[in-house]
């Protein structure tokens, strides 16, 4: 893990304004977490990236935004109540609280992690002749720590499937897993823990009352289907996209916002023609896994199909980030066949389907979901973009900078106005009415504290794309100095262009160019 990247990238976010611990003064919530005043902006960017690459981008996709409170009936339909859960294990002697599989699937990790140390050890010996294909498929042991690894992962998503705790309490003693801060063996039996947070609506008593926060946002779109598609006239195929908050009681809440109780989906679900689903479901993986190449090295991301399929879905895919802590889910695309719209139409009886008019017929359309969540697109965002790096100063000596190299589209301010120094009326009022015309067309930041460099530097930590500098020489000729964020390079311009120049290079257009 880079342990290393991933704290400098929490008190980053810290420092400079992006995420705060939520109720921070009280000692913080764990698992919830506040957007500072550059969070949000990034946030509201990336938002803005799926939004328009979904919404503009598809004649046959809308929008809508749908209440958090819903019927309760709408979470017995989807099968949230009853399946929504996660395998809960306590520990007896430290009193801490596990999901059975993480704990089991970090033991597979630690195995294969053996495994690749093998690999790395022999890869050194062997120099430029090695043959990492050939050792992999005869070291014996190597193969001892895979086939090992295989078996448990098999057995592991056998036991999820059948319900069956116990097998998973077996295997936890088996492996003798051990609690990893305390050390201790001493575990409860593994039990169903349901997710969904609960509370009560005041004019209904007990548990007819009773209401859930939305664990996903897609039910709002299932049950608003026969409305957006009588009011936008749509024919299938097509698709309702939505960007909301999702609420999840998770067993374990942790790296930072990867695992939050609080969080944001983007979901789309689209609706298509029975036995069509699966070449959907394919376009629609390309289709997201460009949206992401546009903004993330390819090396970074990967797919990786689920073992173990939800209730709902007939085929499942993740698209996997490489985070500080390894490959992890970042979106998840999925078959969910019909299940929705038919439980719903069951449990309402009001039949949720569409009439054919090329077919003659009507049917309960099936559904391809791309589910991405905010937070983690945010961090992922971060771990692209944080680096630190030995840059040359004003006098040529090396100097560290820490800069966010996120795509310009995405920074949360896109320009800063500097006037050299502060103490010059002449040159404050100038940089003054330049920004004040800059704001009309992107987010600028005015900034006169501080030497010229340190101002350089604070706009790199939060990855403003370009800084314009307001000197004498401003005064004389109406021109100013641009820096670019990445090259640092300094070129001068007419302050005429400015707002072109910046337009241009931080247009979300560009992103979604690359696309198309
Ligand atoms: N509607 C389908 C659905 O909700 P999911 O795989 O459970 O599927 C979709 O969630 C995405 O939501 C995930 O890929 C992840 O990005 C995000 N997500 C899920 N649980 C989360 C959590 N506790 N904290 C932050 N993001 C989460």
């Amino acid at each position: 893990m880079q342990e290393d990247l991933f704290k400098r990238l929490v008190s980053h976010c810290k420092e400079y304004g992006f995420i705060y611990p939520s109720s921070e003064v009280y000692d913080g919530l764990n698992g919830v977490y506040d957007y500072g005043p550059y969070g949000v902006e990034l946030k509201n960017n990336i938002k803005e990236y799926w939004w328009r690459a979904m919404v503009q981008m598809h004649e046959n996709i809308t929008g809508i935004d749908s209440a958090i409170f819903m019927h309760p009936l709408i979470w017995k339909a989807s099968g949230h109540v009853d399946a929504f859960n996660d395998p809960l294990i306590d520990n007896k002697d430290s009193k801490k609280r596990f999901r059975a599989d993480v704990l089991i699937e970090n033991e597979i990790d630690k195995m294969m992690g053996k495994a690749d140390k093998e690999v790395e050890k022999a890869a050194k010996r062997f120099g430029d002749s090695f043959d990492e294909a050939m050792f992999r498929s005869t070291n014996p042991r190597v193969l001892e720590y895979t086939q090992k690894a295989e078996a448990v992962e098999k057995r592991l998503a056998n036991a999820m499937k059948a319900n069956d705790m116990a097998d998973l309490k077996a295997i936890i003693e088996e492996l003798g897993i051990a609690d990893p801060d305390s050390g201790s063996r001493n575990w409860t039996e593994v039990r169903q823990f349901n997710l969904m947070f609960s509370t009560q609506m005041s004019n209904i008593a007990g548990e007819e009352g009773k209401l859930y926060l939305r664990p996903e946002t897609a039910q709002g779109i299932f049950v608003n289907f026969l409305n957006v598609q009588k009011t936008t006239r749509q024919k299938i195929p097509f698709g309702i996209a939505q960007i909301g908050k999702a609420f999840r009681n998770e067993i374990v809440a942790r790296q930072f916002i990867f695992r939050m109780r609080e969080f944001e989906q983007m979901e789309m679900q689209f609706f298509v023609r029975p036995g069509t689903e699966m070449e959907w479901y394919n376009t629609w993986k390309e289709r997201r896994m460009a949206w992401h190449r546009a903004v993330t090295p390819e090396e970074k991301l990967k797919f990786k199909d689920h073992d173990n399929l939800a209730h709902y879905a007939n085929a499942a895919v993740d698209i996997q980030f490489d985070f500080p802590f390894g490959f992890k889910e970042l979106e998840g695309i999925h078959s969910r066949t019909d299940f929705d719209l038919s439980s719903h139409s069951e449990l309402s009886g009001k039949k949720m389907q569409f009439f054919d008019p090329e077919l003659n017929e009507h049917y309960t359309p099936f559904v391809v979901e791309t589910s991405v969540g905010c937070d983690r697109m945010f961090l992922a965002m971060l771990s692209n973009a944080l680096v630190e790096e030995t840059v040359p100063d004003a006098q040529g000596e090396d100097s560290s900078r820490t800069v966010l190299r996120l795509a310009p589209a995405l920074a949360p301010v896109k320009c800063a106005v500097l006037p050299l120094l502060k103490n010059k009326e002449e040159l404050v009022g100038k940089a003054r009415e330049i920004f004040d015309k800059l704001k009309f067309h992107f987010l600028c930041q005015y900034d006169e504290k501080d030497a010229v460099g340190r101002r350089y530097r604070r706009q790199d930590a939060i990855g403003t794309p370009y800084c314009i500098t307001i000197d004498f020489e401003t005064l004389e000729n109406d021109t100013v100095t641009i820096r670019e964020r990445d090259s640092m390079k300094q070129e001068r311009i007419p302050v005429g262009d400015v707002a072109r120049i910046v337009s241009e290079n931080t247009d979300m257009r560009l992103l979604l160019e690359q696309i198309a």
